[in-house]
């Protein structure tokens, strides 16, 4: 039987972004840190690290946050950027403030571009962003593009060609499938995640994309009616639709 992790009270919200060690003893004094519904004083008691400690420990009067292993999908807006440091408005500012403080760190399972919308994956389990951002997975990404200029017909053969070599590169990109909609919308179905793979493909193919939204990573699809900005937790079995 695989043995239950345990831990001290302040080293684990500490490691949740709670605040420092200090900060967490204090909380506790002063009654802000409950298991069972008991005020727990000693933060450095170790306490086992279950699956339901979010629902029996409360952080002033708030169920805990989730437990590492967390995997969340967003409906990433407009204008946000993928990345821990860059100004402006950030893809984690839509999260909880103290989740930039979580060890280990939540972080993006690939990138969009800051003009690039919708199904956007985070996680601070490395290993699983690792087996989704592998190459040797092919998982299919989805993406509804709008385009400046009408389709000519012969694109769809072009990106499922696998000889189509993006600028600046050496090796052509795998074949894709792309989905005519209208005159001037597609759907394309990559299996990589080069540098603005999108974009440049349509724009090897003599057009220009003026709206670009990630509609589906693997089985999983942007749930109908989520707003940008709009987040949630997936489950395990939400997790796996990613891998088929
Ligand atoms: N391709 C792009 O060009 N941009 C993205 O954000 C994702 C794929």
């Amino acid at each position: 039987m695989a043995k239950i992790p345990t831990s001290r009270v302040d080293k684990l919200l500490s490691s949740m972004g709670y605040g420092s060690r200090v900060e967490i003893a204090r909380m506790a004094k002063r009654g802000g840190i409950t298991l069972d519904a008991t005020d727990l004083l000693d933060v450095s008691k170790r306490i086992p690290v279950t699956p339901d400690l979010p629902a029996r420990m409360e952080i002033d009067r708030e169920a805990l946050d989730p437990l590492a292993g967390m995997v969340i999908l967003l409906n990433k807006p407009l204008g946000m950027t993928c990345s821990h440091k860059e100004d402006g408005a950030l893809v984690y500012d839509v999260l909880p403030e103290r989740w930039k403080r979580r060890n280990p760190a939540v972080s993006t399972i690939g990138r969009l571009d800051k003009q690039t919308s919708g199904l956007l994956l985070l996680t601070d389990d490395g290993g699983l962003l690792h087996r989704v951002i592998s190459p040797k997975r092919h998982i299919k990404k989805t993406y509804r593009a709008k385009l400046a200029r009408p389709l000519d017909g012969t694109e769809g053969d072009l990106f499922a060609s696998g000889q189509l070599m993006l600028e600046g590169e050496g090796k052509p990109l795998a074949p894709a499938e792309l989905e005519v909609v209208s005159e001037t919308e597609a759907l394309l179905t990559v299996t990589e995640g080069r540098y603005h793979q999108v974009r440049r493909m349509f724009a090897a193919a003599g057009n220009h994309v003026e709206k670009l939204h990630r509609e589906r990573v693997g089985g999983l699809a942007l749930p109908d009616g989520m707003v940008p900005g709009q987040w949630k937790l997936l489950s395990e079995d939400q997790t796996a639709l990613i891998f088929r």
